[in-house]
């Protein structure tokens, strides 16, 4: 049985927490403690494995358990410090992305693995979302011919509900810009490599936060662009999109769009390319995005796989990318 532990039972505690159970039905594999400072967080948590040992802390747990794994959905500054602790204790290690907030986490975390060996992880979902899987293979395979532009985004109301208020606070969340900006530059560079030029363009709250940022990037002969907000309402429904004009036609995503993928060929009707089963969502059972990533973790550890799908280079490249971004946005 692979034991796991889950350090941060909020949003995406909760989420992964829910993936790794439906997960045991078919896997041997059981989250056997469980950590987060708020009690009825973590007693809600624990409904789903009774027999976990909880704690408030995440070091204690990492200190006090043998575990094959933890998953780290701590917020974002708490990244690094809990993941190398559990790489010192020999544990693989999930961590939500971004995988860290600065330059020298990514440095430490880099050189912890290389010292432990240890098997990490980043949740860079997109690439376990059936539509952007769509969007890598067609690009790859020229199916629609050679991609032409490409825009992606994801854009929604402002985020009330973390721990202490830690999204707003560029400290702790790295602004819009590592939290949600940092998945489609993830799937850029996935998809199509180093940007070999950009231009950032971002705009703040009264409070002096980035809570919105487009950035136009070309990649060669491709131009691309990325947009992400958090909005000053908290209302805005969430939607996440992308467009890419191949030779051939346009593929088209909104993650509110009923189906949410289209192809539009330049000559005839549009086609609607992926199943109801295969649009994801937040779905959170197979074949849901979280579930599928989780699986994929799941799967290297129980068959001794080098894990080769959002690694931490990959986690750090993007989050690096995302640097030299700041780095070019006005004070
Ligand atoms: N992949 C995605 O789609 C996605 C979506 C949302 C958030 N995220 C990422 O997931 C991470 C968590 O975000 P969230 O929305 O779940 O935040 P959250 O604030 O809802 O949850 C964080 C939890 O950690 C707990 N916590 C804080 N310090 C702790 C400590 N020292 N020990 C134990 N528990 C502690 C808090 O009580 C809270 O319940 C962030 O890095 C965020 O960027 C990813």
């Amino acid at each position: 049985m692979l034991k796991v532990g889950l350090i941060g039972c909020g949003g995406m505690g909760d989420t992964h927490n829910k993936a790794l159970k439906a997960l045991s039905q078919s896997h041997e594999v059981a989250v056997v403690a469980l950590a987060d400072c708020r009690k009825d967080f973590l007693d809600s948590a624990k409904e789903l494995w009774p027999e976990a040992t909880t704690y408030s802390l995440g070091f204690d747990l990492i200190d006090s358990e043998e575990l094959d794994a933890v998953h780290i959905c701590l917020p974002s500054y708490l990244h690094t410090e809990h993941a190398l602790r559990a790489m010192e204790k020999g544990m693989a290690v999930f961590i939500e992305k971004p995988v860290c907030i600065t330059e020298k986490d990514c440095k430490r975390l880099m050189e912890a693995q290389n010292r432990t060996g240890a098997k990490i992880m980043v949740g860079q979902v997109l690439r376990f979302f059936g539509e952007y899987i769509y969007l890598k293979q067609v690009t790859d395979s020229q199916k629609y011919g050679k991609l032409q532009t490409i825009e992606m985004g994801r854009k929604g109301g402002d985020v009330l509900w973390g721990f202490e208020d830690w999204f707003h606070d560029e400290k702790k969340s790295g602004s819009v810009m590592l939290d949600l900006h940092v998945h489609d530059v993830d799937f850029l560079r996935y998809l199509l490599g180093a940007p070999s030029s950009l231009s950032v363009k971002a705009d703040r709250l009264s409070t002096g936060l980035i809570n919105h940022v487009r950035t136009d990037y070309r990649f060669g002969d491709i131009p691309a662009s990325a947009e992400a907000l958090w909005d000053v309402s908290p209302d805005l429904p969430f939607e996440a999109f992308f467009k890419a004009t191949f030779e051939q036609g346009t593929l088209e995503f909104n993650s509110r769009g009923k189906p949410t993928l289209a192809f539009r060929p330049n000559n005839g009707d549009a086609i609607h390319p992926l199943s109801k089963k295969e649009n994801t969502g937040r779905n959170l059972e197979s074949p849901g995005p979280y579930y599928q990533e989780d699986k994929y973790f799941i799967d290297c550890l129980i068959e001794n796989r080098p894990i080769e799908q959002a690694t931490l280079e990959d986690g750090v490249e993007a989050v690096r990318l995302v640097f030299d971004e700041q780095s070019l946005v006005d004070e």
